[in-house]
């Protein structure tokens, strides 16, 4: 099967306005589409998405903002396409990201980082069944 990844626009995207410019980056680079939805994640789901974090000083509040309004949840297909759309995407902080990276030209704060993109065929498997097949 091809490669897939799981993308979350977080809920800054639909608050600014910027979901198609987004979309249109990945169509540009040829990444397929496979799956797209517009949703609002509820607590239990976003904390089952980011377990790996549980322990941390900022799950609370991360788990509030991906929380606090609409966002749109997409799965990508190509070939490679983990590392490829983390390469798009950039850093956790956007203070290290370059421009020309998703988070370097559109976000400001780690917290409110913008995009998620799946970090591991692992990852991408887990996300994908949480939001598309559960
Ligand atoms: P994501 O999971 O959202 O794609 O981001 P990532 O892989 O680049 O970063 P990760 O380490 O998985 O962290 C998940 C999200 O937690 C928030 N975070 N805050 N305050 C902090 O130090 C801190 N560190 C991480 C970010 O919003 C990050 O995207
Ligand atoms: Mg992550």
């Amino acid at each position: 099967m091809v490669d897939q990844t799981l993308l979350i626009f977080k809920p800054e995207v639909l608050r600014r306005g910027f979901a198609g410019r987004l979309i249109s980056r990945f169509e540009d680079r040829g990444i397929k589409i496979v799956q797209l939805k517009l949703t609002t994640i509820d607590a239990p789901t976003a904390r089952i998405h980011y377990a790996e974090h549980q322990s941390k000083p900022f799950f609370a509040g991360l788990v509030e903002y991906i929380t606090s309004g609409p966002v749109v949840v997409a799965v990508l297909e190509c070939e490679g396409v983990i590392p490829l759309v983390r390469r798009m995407v950039g850093p956790t902080n956007p203070a290290n990201a370059e421009a020309g990276s998703i988070r370097g030209d559109f976000a400001f704060s780690v917290a409110e980082n913008v995009i998620h993109a799946s970090d591991s065929p692992e990852s991408a498997a887990r996300e994908i069944s949480l939001f598309f097949n559960g």
